[in-house]
């Protein structure tokens, strides 16, 4: 299926711009709705790992809703024509994956790992850890000023793990932080 036909089964008013995803199989587009850019996220709900992504990214980020930081979620399409999507804010920038400019000796980024640290530890106080802080996740503002993390699928919320496991978690997610900036 083309893109664009892919993207009108799930939102007639969406039109595809590019591709984000570095994965084939699992479909993240930048879109355009009524001017403003957005992300679509359309996984095949057969694989049980894609939907529980999808899944859990609705979640989260309906619990995260008033946090800066976080690309919001703007709707939850459900299950469509066989995939689970949703359509959330885009982040303008590049991930810091694709951005090999954004070195630690290039630029002084400590401004940008408060904010993320601050971001992280309101997910943490919301249940939401595990966050899964890779280059691909994070999105630098073309101004450098501000960074999001884009991708919350692969989080484990306290409800679900003992609270030992859920602190474990929540260093890993300082530690990755530590690592990346
Ligand atoms: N809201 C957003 N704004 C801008 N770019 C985004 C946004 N969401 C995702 N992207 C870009 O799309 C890429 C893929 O998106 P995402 O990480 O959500 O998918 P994924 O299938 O979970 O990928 P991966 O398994 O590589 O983490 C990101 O690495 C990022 O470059
Ligand atoms: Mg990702």
């Amino acid at each position: 299926m083309k893109e664009q036909e892919l993207v009108t089964y799930i939102d007639p008013e969406l039109k595809f711009v590019r591709p984000l995803m570095y994965a084939q199989e699992r479909p993240v587009y930048q879109v355009k709705k009524q001017g403003s850019f957005y992300v679509l996220k359309a996984f095949l709900v057969d694989d049980p790992w894609d939907s529980n992504h999808l899944n859990t990214e609705r979640i989260v980020l309906e619990r995260a809703k008033d946090l800066p930081g976080i690309t919001r979620l703007v709707h939850f399409y459900g299950i469509i024509n066989s995939r689970i999507a949703l359509l959330k804010e885009y982040a303008a920038g590049e991930d810091l994956a694709r951005s090999p400019e954004y070195k630690k000796e290039a630029h002084s980024l400590a401004p940008l790992k408060k904010q993320l640290n601050d971001v992280v530890n309101a997910l943490h106080k919301l249940g939401i850890a595990s966050l899964d802080l890779s280059a691909r996740n994070i999105v630098i503002s073309p101004d450098e000023k501000s960074a999001k993390i884009v991708d919350l699928g692969n989080c484990v919320l306290q409800e679900n793990v003992d609270a030992k496991t859920f602190v474990l978690h929540k260093i890993n997610d300082l530690h990755d932080l530590e690592r990346l900036l």
